[in-house]
């Protein structure tokens, strides 16, 4: 706990790289007192150094002297910021700004050099001692996370400074506190040679992000403690041992466990996983009177045979990356959030986070251990920005760098190893390869052997246990999964795979996702994966709604690449993750409808199915008819059973039948209330019957107008102009969507970027030439060709018009491709537009929330109902969105709408091209229309913003198609 003594950047003796000022020098930092766990619970006194703290910004790091870290300075007339906080995020702008990039460096690439222009925040905070501050023992002084390198006075008296921004770094400040009147000066820099080692994906946000603390340390050793447990499944006994310093005592009393610190005990216990967190409760008491409280979790994590085990059993990651961060507070995440996130991913059926790419706030592990989630515990460490020259000078493989790798390491293995819920370190993300990564491994190993190690940038997998890999397609991961990855080492070929990316969540998407897991539940190897991420980082702009690369006015930057998650930026969970917990529910309901028997398997990897309930329902044309609860055996993991449902129900005759059956939590739990819906089934009985056209009623010409049951079309054009009392504007055929992101690809991508492609060959800007309206005995028909300008292709489009005389309309629309079409449809439909006054759908189809052809796992058969504001997903930047699948009608605006075949519905109160053209969701401002479409056919989504694109069976090509929609007025 002795200080060192700081650096002397002024001393022009030193060789050129330690001659640079401190923040420049590759050193990870100095003053500082080695890492250790984090134990927030201790009984030692301590005090918290948040809140409100004079801050002054400087456009460059030596705008200033230090005398402003000397007690007696007058900083009465500096502003005040709010501490865990960034500056950029604060001040209304008046502290700089945001910005994002995602591998490019935001500076000129000279390591460890960094520019002039090196915003520094000079924070100041005045603090007391309470009065009863033991007046003997030390104090450190403790900085969870600063952004990026620090220098540090306590009264006057230099403390060092450090790098590495999402770890601890303490100090000792014995003899320097006094009672009152205390100056707790931190200088901040934006850029430092850490930042060459911080360059993820995400905003460059600096500031004092994390809790700063005063802690007392009492006498005696104590000063770090680490809990080793272990589960043997054999024998169902738990191991414990608990390093401390010497002299210290270990109680567990729900185990009966009293023993010197260092003695390890075997006793019977119940062991911990991510889906029964079973944490005993311990205390280790000091030599000098400190009570730590830990809680100990039973774990064995091991590979063995090629498979990762936890407690002997393979496990399955369902897993999402999580990078911190809230739409106003950037990656000050306060707890409230942290919790609120875990209770999400519970109750969306997800059981693991790689903590991308760098340990969270250490609150957020207590949570994991507490709540239940396997975490992969990523260093803080990413060179990507190295890629754009080769690699060339990349930091993890030059050893002037490799103390500041180790000291990366020893911060987060220290800081977060008494964390059952952690069963993997991982090196850190897209660093390429280097001695420096090998190091760091040979270090973590030493230091913890019990928990395998993770990196996914090197395809040799030299110092990893697990193969990992990111978005790597469903092919390619199929062959991986049998062993059939030749293209590297012999020695990677027995090692477990994890996809430690995959499933793109930006924009609309991902799709994909169910096939993926299906190759999970297939082959023992594939042990599941993390779709990238959990939430937008679109951060709270009046302007814009969310703001998102470039809204900042940044010179370089990755526009909304940063908005690429499961959550919106306000944590409203999108489809994806609706879509996401449908596919990795951890029971699977199937069966036989019309047979009466449903098969249900639990896939959980530990639980059996005694702490869920079953129940079925029975539903006529999507409304419920009966529901009763359904005896389930308690499954054993792994294990399925067929179960015989009732006798169906009486329904109306002709009715669509089928049984829904659902499990649902049997009592409440720590994170969901009894009842909650955690898997369900559907299983048709009666198919659907066609839709009868309309027909009988014969067209009637007058002078503007062709009257047809209770239609009205414009005479000249063949247009649709009413439905009985209902306006009807603009119906023609509609091929074109607002590209999603998944659409438009990433840049660097080899495979077919459908959206660019559209637009090339010119699918935003068809034209409709009108060829004929045709009167015939019992339907107006109107033949069109729809093609864009400079193309030799397009589509003939008729629509045949019927009617009978009971009100009813049939619209039975042909589509011929004709030339040489080289790109697919992004959707085939019809597109109308109905007066605004709407506000309401009502339909009997897929539900609740939008899907699409490899999107649409969690889409339920029923009745639903939405404002047409419901309908919309607000993606950040927006694009296509809302699609209803296997709607059998709808009724909007009046409007009813039966479909033959079933129809994607869509409906909103922009055009599709506008819609297009917008790049925030402020841009979207309702017109007098509301916008309709019902489609025949979509084109998939895929994950190609960043992966694959859509598998070839939801590519819509173009092929001739007909398809009829029956329309009538409704109350
Ligand atoms: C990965 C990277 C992530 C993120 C993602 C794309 O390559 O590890 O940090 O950039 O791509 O969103």
């Amino acid at each position: 706990m002795n200080r060192s003594a700081p650096s002397r950047p002024e001393d022009s003796a030193l060789p050129y790289y330690e001659a640079l000022p401190y923040y420049e020098q590759v050193s990870p930092g100095t003053g500082g007192v080695a890492p250790r766990s984090w134990y927030a619970a201790s009984d030692a006194a301590s005090l918290s150094l948040d809140g409100r703290w004079r801050f002054r910004l400087s456009a460059t790091a030596d705008a200033h002297d230090d005398s402003f870290a000397l007690p007696g300075y007058d900083a009465s007339g500096w502003p005040e910021l709010t501490v865990p906080g960034h500056w950029v995020l604060q001040g209304e702008g008046a502290y700089g700004a945001p910005a994002y990039t995602n591998t490019g460096y935001p500076f000129p690439v000279d390591p460890p050099r960094v520019p002039t222009e090196n915003p520094t925040g000079d924070h100041l905070r005045v603090f007391g001692l309470p009065d009863d501050w033991p007046a003997s023992g030390a104090s450190v002084l403790r900085f969870e996370g600063v952004e990026s390198c620090a220098r540090v006075w306590l009264n006057g008296e230099e403390l060092g400074e450090f790098k590495g921004s999402r770890l601890p770094h303490e100090f000792a400040v014995e003899g320097l506190l006094r009672p009152a009147g205390n100056v707790l000066a931190v200088r901040v820099h934006q850029w430092s040679s850490g930042s060459y080692l911080e360059d993820q994906d995400q905003w460059w946000l600096p500031g004092v992000f994390r809790a700063v603390t005063l802690r007392h340390r009492p006498d005696g050793p104590a000063y770090d403690f680490f809990v080793h447990t272990a589960y043997d499944h054999r024998t169902g006994l738990g191991t414990l041992r608990v390093e401390a310093g010497a002299g210290g005592r270990v109680t567990v009393p729900e185990l009966g466990v009293d023993v010197p610190a260092g003695e390890a005990v075997t006793v019977p216990v119940e062991p911990w996983t991510a889906e029964t967190p079973r944490l005993y409760a311990g205390e280790l008491a000091t030599p000098g009177g400190e009570t730590v409280p830990f809680r100990a979790g039973f774990r064995t994590v091991a590979v063995e045979d090629g498979v990762l085990k936890v407690n002997g059993r393979r496990i399955l990651f369902r897993g999402v990356n999580r990078h911190e961060f809230h739409p106003e507070r950037g990656r000050a995440v306060d707890e409230a959030t942290m919790r609120h996130d875990v209770l999400l991913m519970k109750r969306h059926n997800i059981n693991a986070v790689r903590t991308s790419h760098y340990p969270p706030h250490p609150a957020f592990l207590d949570l994991c251990d507490e709540l239940g989630l396997w975490v992969i515990d990523e260093c803080d460490l990413e060179t990507h920005g190295f890629t754009h020259d080769g690699w060339r000078g990349n930091p993890v493989d030059d050893e002037r760098w490799t103390p500041a790798l180790l000291d990366r390491a020893a911060r987060m293995v220290e800081r977060d190893k008494n964390h059952a819920s952690v069963v993997m370190w991982s090196l850190g993300n897209e660093c390429g390869t280097g001695a420096g990564l090998s190091a760091m491994a040979r270090w973590i190993r030493d230091r913890d052997p019990s928990r395998p190690l993770h990196y996914e940038g090197d395809p040799s997998c030299a110092d990893t246990d697990v193969y990992s890999r990111m978005y790597a397609d469903h092919a390619e991961v199929e062959r991986i999964g049998r062993h059939e990855d030749d293209d590297g080492p012999a020695t990677r070929r027995q090692l477990p795979f994890i996809l430690c990316e995959y499933g793109h969540a930006m924009g609309n998407g991902p799709g994909g996702l169910s096939e993926y897991q299906r190759l999970f539940e297939t082959y023992e190897r594939l042990q599941g994966g993390f779709v990238w991420e959990w939430i937008d980082h679109g951060i709270r702009d009046a302007r814009y709604g969310y703001a998102y690369g470039g809204d900042f006015g940044e010179e370089l930057h990755d526009g909304n690449f940063v908005c690429d998650g499961l959550l919106f930026p306000d944590r409203t969970p999108s489809p994806g993750l609706a879509e996401y917990k449908k596919v990795v529910e951890p029971v699977l309901i199937e069966g036989d409808g019309p047979a009466g028997t449903v098969r249900v398997t639990n896939r959980h990897d530990f639980a059996d199915l005694g702490h869920l309930s079953f129940s079925w329902s029975f539903e006529a044309d999507g409304e419920p008819v009966e529901s009763g609860r359904l005896a389930v055996p308690p499954l054993a993991p792994g294990r399925s059973a067929d179960v015989k449902l009732p006798a169906p129900p009486d329904a109306p005759r002709g009715a669509e039948t089928g049984w829904t059956v659902r499990a649902v939590l049997a009592e409440d739990t720590a994170w969901a209330d009894r009842g909650h819906l955690v898997a369900w089934g559907q299983l048709p009985v009666s198919g659907r019957q066609s839709v009868v056209s309309a027909s009988g009623a014969a067209p009637v010409r007058g002078a503007d107008v062709i009257t047809l049951g209770p239609a009205v079309f414009d005479a000249r054009t063949g247009d649709l102009r009413a439905v009985g009392p209902v306006p009807v504007a603009g119906l023609r055929l509609d091929i074109w969507r607002a590209p999603t992101d998944n659409d438009n690809g990433a840049d660097w991508q080899a495979g077919r970027r459908f959206g660019p492609q559209w637009r090339a060959a010119g699918l935003h800007r068809m034209r409709h030439r009108r060829d004929q309206v045709a009167l015939e005995s019992d339907a107006l028909t109107v033949r069109t060709r729809v093609a864009p300008a400079a193309g030799q292709f397009g589509l003939g489009a008729e629509y045949r018009w019927t009617a009978d005389d009971a009100g009813r309309l049939t619209l039975t629309v042909s589509v011929t491709p004709e030339g040489d079409w080289r790109v697919p449809l992004p959707r085939l439909g019809v597109r109308l537009g109905l007066p605004s006054g709407a506000t309401h759908a009502r339909w009997f189809g897929g539900g609740p929330g939008e899907a699409y052809p490899d999107t649409r796992a969690a889409s339920l058969l029923g009745r639903w109902e939405a404002s047409v504001d419901n309908l919309q997903t607000p993606y950040v930047r927006p694009q296509e969105n809302g699609a209803r699948a296997d709607v059998r009608r709808v009724e909007i605006g009046g409007l009813r709408v039966d479909g033959e075949p079933e129809f994607w519905f869509t409906a909103r109160r922009w055009t599709t091209e506008r819609l297009d053209a917008a790049g925030h969701r402020t841009d979207l401002v309702a017109g007098d229309t509301l916008w309709v479409n019902l489609d025949h056919a979509l084109h998939g989504i895929g994950s190609q913003s960043c992966g694959p694109g859509p598998l070839p069976r939801h590519v819509l090509d173009v092929a001739p198609a007909t398809f009829a929609f029956t329309f009538s007025a409704v109350e």
